[in-house]
């Protein structure tokens, strides 16, 4: 997937900008505040649909403005087309194909784009929920309904939850719960299992980026934690049985607890470097370059889905790398990407050619 051409009006406080980026690095550099992560979210949104920053896309539109327009020109497997995305004041966004409107869900596929931002930074050392959030937008999104499980399971989750913070002696108690079993354990075995096989197929190739990324010195393989115990973690019925055989053991305690207590909400993704766990015996340096290997295997991964890589945005994260992880990237920069990296400085010593621009006060120079 290449960038082509961007236009975008009142997007944020770029208020008119229009540019032609380059095919491979582009480094955005500019003082704060001047509009370089606008600028990559603008490009987010139009290989997504979607913001990285905000879900209220009404906030998007530059204040005092009463319209917000984006018009990309993208290349896809060798042919082009055009986006555009369009919001008048008090109306909805609307989306079109080369000129035709089209529903958002028609025109955008997961995958598209990859975005490494300073909150990343944080995956290996943070808490449980910002990996599980990483392996359900960035891992999963692209296997076959598995937003719609998702959506579903937490659906029942709340209801759940909600019963069980309800006396005991609601009518119909122990037959609703056991019915909200049994679509967690159908909708949840669903999760497990994608996040399973996709955790398969990333495995030795994170193995093989972040051999590379540490010159050779440095060993990572990462284990799913599981609230429910896992036997046969390819099959699809033995996940579901032992997930409903746990809520069976566990019903005493959750309703003495008044809280769900086992199921994909629950589990985890640990990282070991060197067989240590990377939490807690990591460097800050090196818990960076997990993350980063991470980000480069699931570059190689939508390129087996897809066909071709997707475009990379890093923001503000490239002078949080030190040189020796730069130098680490050389690999991924060598292939057909296009990279779009924001900066308030030029990196010394970057380890491939890139193009530069700068942005002052939404305007690009
Ligand atoms: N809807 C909006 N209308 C006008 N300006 C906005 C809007 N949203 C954000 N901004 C402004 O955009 C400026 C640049 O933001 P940003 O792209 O985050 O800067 P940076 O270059 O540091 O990444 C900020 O000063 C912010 O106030
Ligand atoms: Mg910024």
């Amino acid at each position: 997937m290449f960038l082509k051409r961007l236009v975008l009006v009142n997007f944020r406080n770029l208020e008119d900008l229009s540019w032609n980026p380059h095919r491979g690095i582009n480094i955005i550099t500019g003082d704060n505040a001047q509009g370089k992560t606008n600028l990559l979210e603008a490009i987010n949104f139009c290989t997504s649909g979607a913001s990285f920053r905000t879900s209220r896309e009404r906030e998007m539109v530059r204040q005092g403005a009463d319209f917000l327009k984006i018009n990309s020109l993208m290349e896809k497997n060798g042919s082009q087309y055009e986006i555009s995305v369009e919001m008048a004041k008090d109306s909805k966004l609307e989306f079109k194909l080369n000129g035709l409107k089209q529903v958002k869900n028609k025109l955008f596929q997961p995958g598209m784009s990859v975005s490494f931002t300073p909150s990343d930074l944080d995956l290996v050392r943070g808490n449980p929920a910002g990996r599980r959030r990483w392996m359900d937008a960035e891992l999963c999104c692209f296997e076959a309904r598995y937003i719609y499980n998702m959506q579903n399971y937490n659906r029942v989750l709340t209801q759940k939850n909600n019963l069980l913070r309800e006396k005991i002696k609601t009518s119909g108690y122990n037959e609703i719960l056991e019915t909200f079993n049994t679509q967690l354990a159908d909708y949840g075995s669903r999760i497990i299992h994608a996040r399973l096989s996709q955790l398969g197929r990333l495995s030795s190739m994170l193995k093989n980026v972040y051999r590379d990324i540490t010159s050779g010195k440095e060993d990572i393989y990462f284990k799913y934690f599981s609230s429910i115990p896992l036997v046969d973690k390819l099959n699809l019925n033995a996940i579901k049985k032992s997930f409903l055989d746990t809520m069976m053991e566990k019903n005493s305690e959750e309703k003495f607890k008044r809280q769900s207590l086992v199921g994909p909400h629950r589990d985890d993704l640990n990282f070991f470097v060197n067989n240590m766990d990377a939490r807690h015996f990591c460097s800050r340096g090196q818990q960076r370059s997990i993350v980063l290997a991470l980000k480069i295997s699931v570059i190689n991964v939508y390129r087996l889905e897809y066909g071709e890589y997707p475009v990379l945005l890093m923001d503000d994260v490239l002078l949080e790398l030190d040189e020796s992880r730069q130098a680490g990237m050389t690999g991924l920069f060598e292939l057909p990407l296009q990279v779009f990296i924001t900066s308030t400085a030029l990196p010394e010593n970057f380890p491939a050619d890139y193009r530069a621009v700068k942005i002052t006060n939404g305007q690009l120079t």
